[in-house]
Order: structure tokens, then C-alpha cells, then sequence
């Protein structure tokens, strides 16, 4: 796992160590995964306009996100299910991003809860909230996100219902995986997750234990979803999330100028620009595609961060270029994850930070401060973008 290089090698080595159908539940998106694809490969529309010459001795990546310190732009998105890849691997991810010195948000839909992760490292934590029918559970969980000092309330707004994915449809994914003649061989195949998760302790929805909404029996994400999830929910609900929280708020799921601008009219902190990683509406926009105009539509009135398609340092930089203040990472974080456990996420913090540093020293701009929409120009054959 140290052998690592790169994102994409921890990606080799969690396929290598996960049953197909537990890979594949993070690896894939909805559909035919277009705009899965589009989060990463439109990043290449975008090149450097490199600096030469300037004093790169002293180099600082280090910012503030929604008023939490941050040694490099970075957030460890939330994600539900992370124990499924490695046992309490929420805990793992949140020792490993407190120790890089990075916020983690905890998802609403972890295996570990709250109270857990409060307990188990001083991380700046945050914590995303799926809105529920039962408002008294979603009253409560915002409360206890409160009462153990998470820093912010992330609230996803794009999964009223799921985007199909047609690979879990595929390979009959569900919550806690079935042992099934299909699955049995797969399972049995991959030994060390079949100790470390498949025989381990049960894998649930931890944040719901004690409600009514605690699941017994083996659950499709689509079933929870479709059972619990609030249809109705709206902007005249973000004054309720915001007097309940009392604290800073980011919408995570916005793709257009519109919605940025009615999201800041609400007095919310941040914009998180998000397709949910490819796993809701496929042929959505790619997050760096639907980034300037947010950003611009916000106008500095609230930060920017972008969720989607980041594997690589210089994916960041060019967010930052482009007017994000941090971006989000899912996927990198639980390629490491499932290669090798809290070291895992250790190793893909560190190869995105020192790629970070690095993409920002060759481009002549050693500072976070220093980057901004001049450091790029679009590649050659690329369709002008909005600038
Ligand atoms: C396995 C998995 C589970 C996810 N669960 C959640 C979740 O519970 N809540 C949420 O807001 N987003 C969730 N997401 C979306 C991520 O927060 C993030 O938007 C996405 O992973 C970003 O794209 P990337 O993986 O290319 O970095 C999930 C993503 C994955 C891959």
C-alpha cells in the first residue's frame, strides 16, 4: 500500500482486495456513468499557465474551510457505508484526516455514529445530513452533530431520490451484503475482507440506532432511500436547518448560477458544487464544468468547494485556479480505505497533498493565495468555457 504512487494505484489495490460487488459499489455511478467520467476527464480541458522564476522557498497550502483550519485544501466528502469496505472504517478515515491535519465530514448513512467518531480523534469534523420524513430524527441528528462540537452541517440536496446504479442493481448489493451462491465465491475469494468485514460485527446504519428507522433485514440503498427520504423538502426548509444548527451550513449538490445565488440569498456559508460523484443524475454537468459559474454567481459571498472527480493534486489546484477555496474528495479516500485501512487513507492524504505542493511549486505560484483563474487557459482542441 506504501508502494502506492498514485490514486489510481490505490484503486488497483482496492479492487485487488474487495469482493466485486462491495468494489464496485464505490467505484461506480448511475446509468451509464457519463458524468462520472466527465468529473474527472473534463479537468483535462483545463492547463497551466506556468510562472518561471519566482521564489518558491517559502510554499503554504494551508487555508481555512468554512472557518475550520486546514493544513491543505482538502475535505474527506462524506460517504455512507465506509465500514463496509474496512471494519468502523469512518473511525480509520477520521484518525487519518485529524492526523493529516484535514476536515472530515461524516455522512448521515455511516456505520459508525456521531457520538463514535467524537470519541475516536480530535478531527475537525462536519457532518451531512440527508433530509428524513420524520423530522423529529432529523431534529435530533442535527442536534447531536451539535452537541459533539462538528464545526459544520453539510446538507445534501441532490438525492431526493437515487440515481440508479446499475452495477449494485447487477450484483444484488445490499446493506449488510447477503452471503448468497452468487456472492458466497466472491466473498470467499478475498480473505481479508471477508475477516475483517464480511464475518465481522454487523454492518448498519449507526446514526439510526434506537428509531424507528433502524434497519434489521438486509436493505437496498434505493429501498432506504424510497422509505425515508423527504420528497418535500425545499428552500423554505433551510431557515429550519439553519435555526436548529445554528452554526455555518453548506448546500452540497449545486450545479447552477440559479441555485448559488438562492442558496447565498439564504444566508448559507458555502456552495458545495456537486453531482454527488456521478451517482445521481447522469448527463449532469461534471463539477468542474458547473464550478465558474457558481463560483462567479456567488460572487465571494459564501466559499466554493468542489465535490467530483478528484484524483490527482493538480485536479485542486485547478479548482482553486478556478475560484473553489477546497475541494472534496470521495472516492480517493476510500480507494485507501479499502487497500489498506486508517494507513490507506493516511497514504491518499499524503499523495494528494504532496501533489498539491508540488503542482503548486512547478506552476510559480507557492501559495494558496496566489492562485487564480490567470494560472490556466483551456487545452488546445477544447471548447472555449465559461471564463
Ligand atoms: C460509496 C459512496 C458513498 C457516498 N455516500 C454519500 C453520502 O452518504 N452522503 C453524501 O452526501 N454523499 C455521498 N457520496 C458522494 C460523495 O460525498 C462525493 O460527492 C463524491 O464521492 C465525490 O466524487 P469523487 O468520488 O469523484 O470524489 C458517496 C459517494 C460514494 C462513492
Amino acid at each position: 500500500m506504501k508502494t502506492a504512487l498514485n490514486i489510481d494505484e490505490l484503486r488497483t489495490l482496492a479492487k485487488r482486495r474487495l469482493p466485486k460487488v462491495i468494489f464496485e459499489f464505490i467505484d461506480g455511478g448511475a446509468f451509464d456513468e457519463v458524468t462520472l467520467r466527465a468529473n474527472q476527464s473534463d479537468f483535462e480541458h483545463w492547463r497551466f499557465r506556468t510562472r518561471v522564476l519566482g521564489d518558491i522557498t517559502t510554499r503554504d497550502t494551508s487555508t481555512t474551510i468554512m472557518g475550520t483550519p486546514a493544513a491543505s485544501p482538502l475535505v474527506l466528502a462524506p460517504t455512507g457505508l465506509a465500514g463496509i469496505l474496512s471494519r468502523r472504517g469512518e473511525l480509520s478515515a477520521s484518525r487519518a484526516a485529524a492526523a493529516a491535519g484535514v476536515p472530515y465530514c461524516l455522512s448521515t448513512m455511516a456505520t459508525c455514529s456521531i457520538e463514535q467518531i467524537a470519541e475516536a480523534s480530535d478531527v475537525h469534523r462536519w457532518f451531512q445530513l440527508y433530509v428524513l420524513r420524520d423530522r423529529g430524527i432529523t431534529r435530533a441528528m442535527i442536534e447531536r452533530a451539535r452537541a459533539t462540537g462538528c464545526k459544520a452541517l453539510v446538507l445534501t440536496v441532490d438525492t431526493k431520490v437515487q440515481g440508479p446504479r446499475e452495477r449494485d442493481m447487477r450484483n444484488g448489493f445490499t446493506v449488510p451484503p447477503k452471503f448468497t451462491p452468487a456472492t458466497l465465491l466472491d466473498f470467499a475469494r478475498h480473505p481479508g475482507w471477508l475477516f475483517d468485514v464480511g464475518l465481522g460485527p454487523k454492518v448498519t446504519f449507526r446514526n439510526f440506532e434506537g428509531t424507528k428507522v433502524a434497519a434489521d433485514d438486509a436493505v437496498t440503498i434505493t429501498q432506504f432511500v424510497a422509505g425515508q427520504y423527504d420528497l418535500s423538502v425545499s428552500w423554505k426548509d433551510v431557515e429550519w436547518f439553519r435555526s436548529v444548527w445554528g452554526g455555518p451550513v453548506a448546500l452540497k449538490g449545486v450545479l447552477t448560477s440559479e441555485d448559488a445565488k438562492i442558496a447565498v440569498d439564504h444566508g448559507i456559508e458555502a456552495v458545495i458544487v456537486s453531482n454527488h460523484g456521478g451517482r445521481q443524475l447522469d448527463g449532469a454537468v461534471s463539477a468542474v464544468q458547473a464550478l465558474t459559474e457558481v463560483v462567479d454567481a456567488v460572487a465571494g459571498r459564501a466559499e466554493v468547494i468542489l465535490d467530483g472527480g478528484i484524483r490527482r493534486g493538480s485536479d485542486v489546484v485547478k479548482a482553486l485556479a478556478l475560484g473553489a477555496r477546497a475541494c472534496m474528495i470521495g472516492r480517493a479516500w476510500l480507494y485507501g480505505l479499502a487497500a489498506g485501512g486508517e494507513a490507506g487513507v493516511a497514504r491518499s492524504l499524503e499523495i494528494l497533498m504532496k501533489e498539491i505542493d508540488i503542482t503548486m511549486a512547478l506552476l510559480g505560484r507557492p501559495t494558496v493565495a496566489q492562485l487564480d483563474r490567470s494560472a490556466l487557459t483551456t487545452a488546445l482542441g477544447s471548447a472555449p468555457r465559461h471564463r
